[in-house]
């Protein structure tokens, strides 16, 4: 459904924009002649202060997302139906664990602590994304969690695999190949239940209800009102805008939908001829805002839950670093 092949065109449009300060200009002529040729930038190269910082904002934001995400899935892990649902799950939530950690490790590459970047999740100052912040009520949440809101997330995530930052991009070619597997094992779970009972299918309807405009929501802001879009596609960090990705999941979603025999939950949701796409309803961004600022239904929730994994695992850092420093020491004796 969603693989390497999805290749999709840049967004055009959103690229002229103020250049940023020029700081040095020898260095600046140089990456912005990267820049136009679709060069790959590297932690060793020269960048204006603006991409590091878009890049670090956007790199943690990503990277809190996914082990955020480990949350409302990971509670499910006791109450799967079956053996085999309970392993692909518990082998998903690793995944995402696994995601945060390469995507921690890239802005690392930008000069910004793993620490500082946690701490920054943990204080509430740092972004994570919108869809955490629901609850998973029951099974056919899980399903749904991937079938859309995996989806959605290799919709917007392909297009970072192109991303002008080196450590950025390769980072994402894994993360995608194992969210397609995500963004199936959800589908056919769903598959599975709307073959079942008239309480399995309403449950998996019910589901979809509740998530679909979240996950709209999940692309960000529209275009006109997105402070760093045009700013980020001048510099091939995105590829393509909010608008255009939220429009391409919606085209690919509704044909998926009609073979599973759901409905989308939107009554303005229609084939539009002349635009090759499909129309859509309002999305309510005034509930999104709220939940991006912390009055979502579980933000405190998931929070907490974060912190308290964080401090629980001390003793594992501590453990890790003392022996590390007992490794370094005895390199140092054998070498004196
Ligand atoms: N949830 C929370 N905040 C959001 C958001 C969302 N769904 N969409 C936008 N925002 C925030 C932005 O972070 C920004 O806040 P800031 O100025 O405080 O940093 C503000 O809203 C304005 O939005 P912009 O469109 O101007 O911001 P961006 O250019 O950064 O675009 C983005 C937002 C499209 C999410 C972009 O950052 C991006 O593509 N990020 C990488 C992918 C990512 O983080 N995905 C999150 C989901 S990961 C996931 O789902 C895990 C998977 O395993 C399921």
């Amino acid at each position: 459904m969603y693989t390497q092949s999805f290749n999709v065109q840049d967004s055009t449009g959103l690229k002229s924009v103020t250049p940023p300060a020029v700081e040095n200009p020898e260095a600046q002529a140089r990456f912005d002649q990267k820049i136009d040729a679709d060069g790959k930038i590297e932690p060793q190269d020269w960048m204006p202060d603006g991409y590091r910082k878009t890049l670090v904002r956007q790199i943690s934001q990503h990277a809190h997302s996914e082990i955020v995400g480990m949350l409302p899935e990971g509670n499910w892990i006791s109450r799967a139906p079956s053996l085999k649902r309970k392993a692909i799950l518990i082998a998903k939530v690793q995944d995402e664990g696994g995601h945060g950690l390469y995507l921690y490790s890239a802005a690392e590459t930008l000069g910004t602590s793993r620490g500082q970047m946690l701490d920054a999740l943990h204080s509430g100052k740092a972004k994570y994304s919108s869809i955490f912040n629901y609850p998973t009520l029951n099974w056919a949440d899980v399903g749904v969690i991937g079938w859309l809101v995996d989806g959605a997330a290799i919709s917007n995530q392909i297009p970072l695999c192109r991303c002008s930052y080196g450590p950025y991009a390769r980072a994402m070619i894994r993360v995608c190949k194992e969210e397609s597997f995500h963004q199936r094992q959800g589908y056919e779970a769903l598959l599975t239940m709307m073959g079942g009972t008239d309480a399995q299918k309403a449950m998996v309807q019910d589901a979809v209800n509740r998530w679909w405009w979240k996950c709209l929501a999940m692309f960000g802001p529209p275009d006109a009102d997105s402070p760093h879009s045009a700013q980020a596609m001048r510099w091939g960090i995105k590829r393509i805008s909010n608008d255009d990705l939220r429009q391409k999941f919606i085209d690919a979603t509704v044909p998926q939908a009609r073979v599973l025999g759901v409905t989308l939950p939107d009554p303005d949701l229609k084939w539009n001829e002349e635009r090759q796409h499909h129309d859509y309803g309002q999305i309510d961004w005034d509930e999104f805002w709220s939940t991006v600022n912390g009055n979502g239904p579980c933000n405190k929730e998931r929070l907490a839950t974060r912190v308290k994994a964080h401090n629980d695992g001390q003793w594992v850092r501590d453990a890790a670093l003392a022996y590390s420093s007992k490794q370094l020491n005895k390199t140092l004796k054998d070498a004196a």
